[in-house]
């Protein structure tokens, strides 16, 4: 499935002042771009103001034909800002998006966005939705500028000069000026995916699910991506799927660990680290030490050097021996520790 025909035709009437953000607030890129254009005047709304977007996700269970239960009795509340969706490949990830996305139906449960019944009116989801799948197809033959202006149509913005503007600073936040006239199918992984952030941007969504986006990107395009993102997410909900930790370390005021269609753990990042600190242990240990280390603790990564001796990290509630030092708690410690405690790593 396209992401792109998924605009389909039931984004009619969208309004598309971009970016609820405060002008004042100048000093990157993005909000120069959007101060440059007057954007977000109409509707800022400063830093103390918070829209009460929420997204409760209650009960959702979803087993396919071949037996698998991708989604198993998910519960989960999502206000807005920056929201990391954590998890293995199979973990049901895109799963939960493309149900939120309202691409598939679950076999029971509920989502309710703002005031939406999102299972029970998809149509009016979709009016408020950008959604990037994992993988996706894009037309052959059409420049980015052919392909967002048809987009624009879809999406309802039946002015000709509005789509121009819109079009314009789509590009521009996306960094794709200087590539406008270019065929998408020739793009680049991380210009493709840049492109489906700009395609996303048209209908000035309010709930963003963006599944696996950092995948294809270059250390310097994906640090662009997610400050775009972080951008855009002041006042919206941004649901972001991946497995990788550094993804939502400093990027995300909230996140949930999935495994096997379950939600293993909801928390703020800062709060998790905290939540372990003094229960991380390390040292340099024989390779032959690994295996009995491994039978009594929980060994969170063991790193082979070339002198044949181990860094084993651990998390234990006190000092495992002599040897060992405590060490700063990080994001992927809790990852792989919640991970441990299901049984899954
Ligand atoms: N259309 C499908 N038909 C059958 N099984 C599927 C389908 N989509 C996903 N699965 C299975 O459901 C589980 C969750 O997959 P997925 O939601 O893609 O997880 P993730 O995005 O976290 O990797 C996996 O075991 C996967 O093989
Ligand atoms: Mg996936």
């Amino acid at each position: 499935m396209s992401p792109l025909s998924i605009a389909g035709n039931e984004f009619g009437g969208a309004t598309w002042q971009w970016f609820v953000i405060d002008a004042t607030d100048s000093g990157n890129h993005i909000d120069n771009v959007l101060f440059r254009n007057n954007i977000g005047k109409h509707s800022s709304t400063g830093k103390n103001q918070t829209n009460p977007v929420t997204l409760r996700i209650s009960g959702l269970s979803k087993t396919y034909p071949n037996g698998v239960r991708a989604l198993d009795n998910l519960t989960l509340d999502i206000a807005h800002g920056m929201f990391g969706l954590l998890g293995p490949n199979g973990a049901g990830k895109s799963t939960l998006m493309r149900t939120l996305a309202t691409l598939q139906s679950p076999d029971s449960g509920q989502i309710q966005f703002e005031d939406i019944d999102v299972i029970g009116n998809p149509g009016e989801l979709r009016k408020v939705l950008g959604y990037l799948p994992q993988e996706f197809g894009v037309y052959p033959g059409m420049s980015a500028m052919d392909l967002l202006d048809y987009l624009a149509v879809l999406k309802g913005i039946t002015s000709k000069r509005d789509r121009t503007e819109v079009i314009s600073q789509v590009l521009e936040i996306t960094n794709l000026q200087d590539v406008r006239h270019k065929y998408v199918h020739d793009f680049s992984g991380g210009m493709k995916q840049r492109f489906g952030i700009a395609q996303l941007l048209l209908n000035d969504p309010k709930l963003i699910i963006v599944d696996e986006p950092t995948a294809g990107l270059d250390p310097v395009e994906r640090k662009r991506f997610l400050n775009l993102l972080r951008e855009t997410a002041r006042t919206r909900i941004i649901i972001f799927s991946t497995h990788i930790v550094d993804d939502i370390k400093d990027l995300c005021n909230d996140m949930a660990i999935m495994y096997g269609g379950r939600l293993l753990k909801k928390i703020e990042p800062a709060e998790a680290i905290i939540e372990i600190e003094g229960t991380i242990w390390t040292a340099n240990i024989s390779r032959k030490s690994v295996e009995e280390l491994m039978q009594d603790h929980m060994v969170l990564s063991s790193n082979y050097n070339h002198d044949n001796s181990v860094n084993v990290r651990i998390c234990a509630k006190s000092q495992p021996a002599a040897n060992f030092s405590s060490a700063k708690p990080e994001l992927e410690d809790v990852y792989f520790i919640a991970l441990n405690n299901h049984g899954s790593a």
